[in-house]
């Protein structure tokens, strides 16, 4: 078998999103079949196809090595940088063995593959003041900053603002005005940098706003979408933990007040019980939150939803009144993991979408981790305390699991 990079061209046939708003024509399919190596590049096809057949297909790109962040496309459904996209690959994740590309989601098109990222992508970053806003008195030299602070913030800053997590976003899509993952990872990069004063202005001002950190429904299309493992969600949910744990931010959403009750439903009953939810989210976190007249609001206001799954038999009269149970010696282990994250004195956070401890690792010879050589995070400096070396991402920007 040949390297993969001494294959000799093959044909590839690509099917593009051709649209021209200018011309008042409806979107359309184009095919184009192309001839070139299989390591070869989605972008280096259209280029070709550009080139050869018809000089008015609209692509935008630049470096052709995944750096600038202009190449962003959609291949097969899934968002891609079409120079980092090989197109043996993409012909393996086509449907019918044909290169479907097309222009990124939540932008309007300018012409073909090109979208409008100032009208979306840039006005969303310039949002959240992007850049620093120095500490005073400032230092007559450089400010010192610890190397764990600056791993700290890393992975936000690997973000080559390529849209890919945007065009995918899904509360985008229902609510175009939600401030949205690149922007939200972007703020992530400014209120994790000790030497930025604005942290709890930051934070105030991303939590109140309706269509801020609490409008992000979790739901992981922008972690699978970023080709840099920026990770944006994670990068919300730490800035959602730091809003409410650090500077005890009520936000006006009932983001804060949402998570407590559900974190408090799934530590009393181990399962969620979703018709309690509503109401303790606007009422109160306990029983008697539904009692409070914001509840009652909301609840008359969600009426005809409820209804909706009621006569659709996803809920039952019974089944809403009534927690879900769990066998008591589950429950007993939910609660257990409960008072063991609670009972620590700080929390420790890490690039990655979690939060805790792992316990102290037994040494044992020849087990370069557990006799830990690894005790560091990002240089030769001791790890935080009461971190271990399985507490840290195998590189600070690296892979990252939601
Ligand atoms: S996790 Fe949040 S920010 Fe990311 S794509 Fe989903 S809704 Fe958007
Ligand atoms: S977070 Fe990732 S997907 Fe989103 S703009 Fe930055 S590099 Fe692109
Ligand atoms: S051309 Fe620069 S990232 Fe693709």
């Amino acid at each position: 078998m040949p390297e993969t990079h001494d294959r000799p061209p093959e044909q590839f046939k690509l099917r593009l999103r051709r649209y021209d708003p200018e011309s008042g024509d409806a979107p359309y399919w184009d095919e184009h079949t192309i001839e070139l190596e299989p390591h070869r590049s989605v972008l280096e096809a259209v280029l070709q196809a550009k080139d050869r057949f018809d000089g008015s297909i609209g692509i935008r790109c630049s470096c052709r090595q995944a750096i600038c962040g202009s190449c962003g496309v959609r291949v097969n459904g899934e968002p891609a940088l079409a120079c980092h996209t090989h197109l043996d690959a993409a012909k393996r994740g086509a449907r019918d063995g044909v290169i479907e590309i097309e222009p990124m989601g939540n932008m309007p098109v300018i012409k073909d593959l090109i979208v409008d990222m100032d009208d979306v992508h840039w006005k969303k970053i310039r949002r959240v003041t992007p850049w620093l806003i120095a500490k005073q008195p400032v230092p007559e030299r450089e400010y010192i900053v610890s190397k764990e602070a600056m791993v700290d913030v890393t992975q936000t800053m690997a973000c080559i603002q390529c849209g890919a997590c945007v065009s995918d976003c899904l509360a985008m899509e229902v609510d175009p005005g939600f401030i949205g993952p690149a922007a939200l990872a972007k703020a992530y990069r400014f209120v994790g940098d000790p030497r930025d004063d604005q942290h709890f202005e930051r934070l105030n001002d991303l939590a109140q706003d309706p269509q801020g950190i609490f409008d992000c429904t979790h739901c992981f299309k922008c972690v699978d979408a970023c080709p840099k493992d920026v990770n944006p969600m994670g990068q919300i949910m730490r800035l959602r933990r730091i809003a409410i744990d650090d500077h005890h931010i009520v936000d006006q959403n009932n983001g804060e007040r949402h998570e407590a009750a559900f974190t408090t439903l799934i530590k009393d009953n181990g399962l969620l019980w979703e018709a309690e939810l509503l109401p303790r989210s606007y009422g109160g976190n306990s029983w008697f939150g539904k009692f409070a007249p914001p509840a009652g609001k909301e609840l008359l206001s969600s009426l005809p939803a409820i209804l909706k799954a009621l006569v659709r038999g996803k809920v039952t009269p019974m089944g809403a009144l009534k927690p879900h149970r769990i066998p008591k010696q589950d429950l007993k282990a939910v609660q257990a993991i409960y008072d063991k994250v609670e009972s620590r004195p700080e929390r420790y956070e890490l690039n990655l979408y979690i939060t805790g401890e792992d316990e102290p690792v037994k040494e044992s010879p020849g087990d370069p981790v557990a006799a830990g050589v690894t005790h560091e995070v990002g240089g030769s400096e001791p790890a935080p305390t009461g971190a271990e070396p399985s507490d840290f991402p195998s590189s600070a920007n690296g892979p990252q699991e939601g």
